[in-house]
């Protein structure tokens, strides 16, 4: 008798690797907001060792999950999530970098969850970051994707950027990159997996009334399982100040519909919500349509894992 109940899934328990990484065979569901994805290996990786050896094999980067639409069937390479030292943060004033009010902290890992880094700040009253505010990345993902909203994104507070490949570690400045809307110039699966911060010194009060007003702008957005925005807000001829595309999504009058379990939420057109069970077709199936329905190029915002051309609405 193994004392396992019948039917039970039966799970590998982790190991530890070569260089003391700890792998799992785990569902990605659980690693996203949307909670949609299914099994992959889990390289939980603390050290740079642990990383040049999750890299010896095809690899993909984990943050926060905040931005993925994973396929029901997983996906065939290692993920890598960083943890341990990679999740932790220095916020000591490097005073050899620091001069009057601008200020550069030390080592903030790349898995350091964006929020509470934020309302870290918030109480050193130490500002630049404010606008990032309501954002459920991580630091790595924010940075390599400059997530922001109007009031401020990630490259307004950066000094340096640690990003480590298969051929190596090397150290980065914002002006080495060519960086932009929802864009760090950072190609896939380049690493980022420490930065220090450059900050400029204000009260708590001061940051904290910023993060308020930055706040306010997501009133609107739904409170449920998501990846946020689906798709970029178009620059066009025809909007060269760029336009939401919520706006374009909610005019071709697609609020509330339905594939499956998922639905194109009825607060703001540009998020796709998980009802409970939906599943990575159901979400590109709204994709699909979305594109098909409003007049305009969208460059999706989401990633898809893996990468693959959205399949046609079969039940919508
Ligand atoms: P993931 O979703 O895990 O991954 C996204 C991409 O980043 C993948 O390519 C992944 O490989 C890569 N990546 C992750 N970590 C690293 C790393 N350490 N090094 C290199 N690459 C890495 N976004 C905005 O810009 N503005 C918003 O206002 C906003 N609001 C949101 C609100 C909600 C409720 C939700 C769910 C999402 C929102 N998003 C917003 C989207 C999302 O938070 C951002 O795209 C964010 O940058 C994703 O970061 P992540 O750590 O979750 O990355
Ligand atoms: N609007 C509609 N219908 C909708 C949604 C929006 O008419 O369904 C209108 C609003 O009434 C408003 C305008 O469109 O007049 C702009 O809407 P909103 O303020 O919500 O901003 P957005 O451009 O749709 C952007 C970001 C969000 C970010 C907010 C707040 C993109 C793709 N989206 O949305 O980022 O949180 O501003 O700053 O840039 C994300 O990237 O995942 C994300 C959530």
């Amino acid at each position: 008798m193994t004392g396992a109940s019948a039917g039970a899934p039966v799970r590998p328990p982790a190991a530890l690797s070569r260089t003391g990484a700890r792998v799992e065979r785990q569902p990605l569901a659980r690693f996203t907001t949307l909670g949609v994805g299914g099994e992959a290996e889990v390289w939980f990786v603390g050290t740079h060792e642990q990383l040049a050896e999750a890299m010896e094999q095809p690899y993909r980067v984990l943050g926060g999950g905040s931005n993925l639409v994973i396929a029901d069937e997983g996906v065939p390479e290692r993920v890598i999530r960083l943890s341990g030292p990679f999740a932790e943060r220095d916020l000591e004033l490097d005073p050899a970098l620091s001069a009057g009010d601008g200020v550069v902290t030390g080592w903030v890992g790349g898995g350091v969850p964006l929020p509470g880094l934020l309302r870290a700040l918030q109480k050193l009253g130490l500002s630049n970051l404010e606008g990032t505010v309501g954002i459920p990345a991580q630091v790595g993902g924010a940075v390599w994707m400059n997530a922001g909203t109007r009031y401020g994104e990630m490259f307004d507070g950066l000094h340096t950027i640690e990003i480590v490949t298969p051929a190596g570690v090397r150290q980065v400045t914002p002006d080495d990159l060519n960086w932009g809307y929802r864009n760090s110039g950072i190609p896939r699966n380049h690493v980022v997996t420490q930065v220090r911060l450059k900050l400029r010194r204000s009260t708590p009060e001061a940051v904290l009334e910023r993060m308020e007003h930055a706040d306010v702008a997501r009133k609107g957005q739904p409170k449920m399982k998501t990846p946020g925005c689906a798709f970029k807000n178009p620059r066009t001829p025809e909007f060269p100040d760029g336009v939401s595309a919520g706006r374009l999504i909610d005019q071709a009058g697609l609020k509330g519909t339905r594939v499956g379990n998922a639905m194109i939420s009825p607060d703001h057109a540009n998020f796709i919500v998980n009802l409970g069970g939906a599943t990575a077709a159901d979400v590109h199936a709204l994709l699909h349509l979305i594109r098909e329905r409003v007049g305009v190029a969208m460059e999706l915002e989401y990633e898809l894992w893996p990468e693959q051309a959205l399949s046609a609405p079969e039940r919508a």
